[in-house]
């Protein structure tokens, strides 16, 4: 019998299965692949001449001293990557209520950004615009008085000296995640009055308030700084059940001047993808974030799921979504997959594997 041959059986009309019948078929008639061109990896800085420091609870990640993170930035534009987003872990003892290191023009941060645009010109440098990585407390800006919220307007002053200060460092992008109400706006105006008008904003625009944050503030070192990884932010992160609160601070965002809206986390946001890619034009980012990582590397590390396929689904789906791009951990291992030609899928059936 014939490849694609049947018993005789139904005369059915309609059958889907021919569309999948052999690899050539399968590649003509798929709708969505990840590219390395979609990817921007997200990439820990530390301070000092030492070894990268692993990360416990995202296995394969490393916090880089400078020269090895540049390294490492001059490695993944060889494998296709286009983007990396920077985030600094910087020393306790710099850190203080108000996050005063954030502002200081030789912060750790701005330091890597100088470093890896000098030996990286082509590669489009992301940085955040928040000050969890710089506070005792871990939030994302200044308290209030009575300590018990962030203070909007005050954080806004901060957030755009800190916007402007990564912008004469180099970066192509700001990408303010701390979700205070107008900072689009502010950091802007602020960028475009200090001759910035080229430098892209990148807004965390969707981003909800989530436990799958835990193990970057691991990372960054926020949750030790606040001596848990529970940290409240529900008073300026979105909660996880409001779709249209959502496409309401999208909306803000874009109105506001952003050159991209961002969704964060991605993988149980599917929907909040979809919705951001129909009521706007912009490119829109999808954050896989730190949690997301982990639960596949976790589940791969005790042999329950398979690390490639898993990953390369999460992907898939979160493109599929509607995400123009997509910052992932995965970004490295994926961009080298694609560009060695590793075939994730084992058929079992070998004669249509295509190889
Ligand atoms: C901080 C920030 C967070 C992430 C990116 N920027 C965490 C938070 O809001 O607490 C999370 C990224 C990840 O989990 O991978 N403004």
């Amino acid at each position: 019998m014939s490849e694609g041959s049947n018993t005789p059986g139904f005369r059915l009309v309609h059958r889907p299965r021919r569309n999948r019948r052999t690899a050539a078929i399968r590649a003509l008639v798929q709708e969505t692949r990840v590219t390395a061109d979609d990817l921007i990896m997200p990439l820990f800085a530390i301070d000092g001449d030492g070894a990268p420091e692993p990360i416990a609870s995202m296995p394969g990640q490393q916090r880089w001293p400078i020269r090895q993170l540049v390294r490492e930035c001059l490695q993944l534009a060889q494998l296709g990557v286009r983007g990396v987003a920077i985030f600094p872990k910087i020393d306790p003892s710099l850190k203080d209520p108000t996050g005063e290191n954030a502002l200081d023009r030789d912060t750790l941060v701005l330091r890597a950004v100088r470093a890896i645009k000098q030996a990286v010109p082509e590669l489009c440098v992301i940085t955040d615009v928040a000050l969890d990585p710089y506070t005792t407390h871990g939030h994302d800006g200044v308290l209030t008085a009575d300590g018990r919220d962030v203070d909007n307007d005050l954080t806004l002053e901060r957030l755009a000296k800190m916007a402007v200060l990564q912008a004469e460092a180099g970066v192509d992008f700001v990408a303010p995640s701390d979700m205070m109400d107008g900072r689009v706006a502010v950091i802007r105006e602020a960028l475009d009055e200090a001759g910035f008008s080229g430098v892209g904003i990148m807004a965390y625009s969707a981003k909800f308030n989530s436990a799958y944050y835990g193990p970057f503030r691991d990372a960054v070192g926020s949750a030790q700084a606040a001596g848990t990884t529970l940290l409240g932010k529900h008073t300026y992160q979105l909660d996880p059940g409001n779709a249209r609160e959502a496409a309401l601070e999208v909306e803000l965002d874009v109105m506001e001047g952003a050159d991209a809206v961002m969704v964060k986390p991605a993988g149980a946001y599917l929907d909040i993808i979809r919705q951001t890619r129909e009521n706007t034009d912009l490119p829109v980012a999808a954050y896989q974030v730190s949690g997301e990582y982990s639960q596949i590397m976790a589940a791969a590390k005790l042999g329950w799921l398979d690390l490639k396929r898993t990953r390369d689904e999460s992907l898939l789906a979160i493109k599929r979504a509607g995400a123009d791009m997509i910052l992932t951990y995965f970004a490295r291992d994926v961009a080298h997959a694609l560009k060695h030609g590793e075939r994730t899928v084992e058929p079992f059936f070998e004669h249509q594997a295509g190889i």
